[in-house]
C-alpha cells in the first residue's frame, strides 16, 4: 500500500464534531495537529473545510466536494487557494504528486471512505464524553500501536501503523 496518513481526535464516546466544529477546546491537540501536518498535502471534506482556519497555511489543501467552486463559501485558506477534488481518489492522487505521505484530515465521511487506504493513524484521545452530532470510531484491528504519549489532563497521543 502507498503511504497515506490519517489524523483525528476522538472523545471517549467517539465524539468527533459538534455544529461544524470540534466539541472541545484542546490547545495541546491543536498544537500537535499543526506540527504533525505542517508542510504536508492534506485532504478534507467540504464540511470540515468550512470550519478550517488560516493556521493550515503551510499545507497544500485539497477539499473533496461534489459541488462547483461557486457553491463554496470560500475557496482559500488565508491567502492560499485550496484545490477542489470531485472524489476522494482524485484528491489522493493529486496529493501524492507533491507528497509521499499525504494526510487525511476528516471529517467522518472522509475518514470512513479513506480508512481502507490508510497506512498510519495519528489518534488523539480526548478525555470525557462531550455533546456531539458527528461520531466516528476507526477499526484499528489491522493496525499496531507504535507510540503513545500522555499529555496534560489525560490527553493521549497515539500513533498506529498498518500491520
Ligand atoms: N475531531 C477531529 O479530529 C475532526 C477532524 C475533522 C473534522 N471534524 C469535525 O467533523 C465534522 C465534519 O464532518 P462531516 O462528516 O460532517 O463532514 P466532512 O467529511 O468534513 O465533509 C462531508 C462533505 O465532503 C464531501 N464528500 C464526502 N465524501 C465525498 C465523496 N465520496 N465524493 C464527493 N464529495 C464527498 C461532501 O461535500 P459536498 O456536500 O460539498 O458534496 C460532503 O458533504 C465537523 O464538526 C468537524 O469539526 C473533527
Amino acid at each position: 500500500m502507498q503511504p497515506l496518513a490519517m489524523i483525528l481526535a476522538l472523545a471517549e464516546n467517539g465524539a468527533l464534531g459538534l455544529r461544524g466544529a470540534l466539541p472541545w477546546s484542546c490547545p495541546e491537540d491543536r498544537e500537535y495537529f499543526l506540527r504533525v501536518t505542517a508542510g504536508h498535502s492534506v485532504i478534507m471534506g467540504r464540511r470540515t473545510f468550512e470550519d478550517t482556519g488560516a493556521e493550515l497555511a503551510s499545507c497544500r489543501v485539497i477539499v473533496v466536494t461534489s459541488q462547483p467552486p461557486s457553491a463554496l463559501s470560500r475557496t482559500a485558506i488565508g491567502d492560499r487557494p485550496v484545490e477542489l477534488a470531485p472524489t476522494l481518489d482524485d484528491a489522493i492522487e493529486r496529493a501524492r504528486s507533491t507528497d509521499t505521505t499525504p494526510f487525511v484530515l476528516g471529517g467522518s465521511e472522509i475518514y470512513r471512505a479513506a480508512m481502507p487506504k490508510v497506512t498510519e493513524v495519528y489518534l488523539t484521545r480526548i478525555p470525557g464524553s462531550p455533546e456531539a452530532d458527528v461520531f466516528y470510531e476507526p477499526d484499528l484491528s489491522t493496525f499496531a500501536l507504535v507510540s503513545e504519549r500522555v499529555a496534560g489532563a489525560g490527553v493521549r497521543f497515539l500513533r498506529y501503523e498498518r500491520r
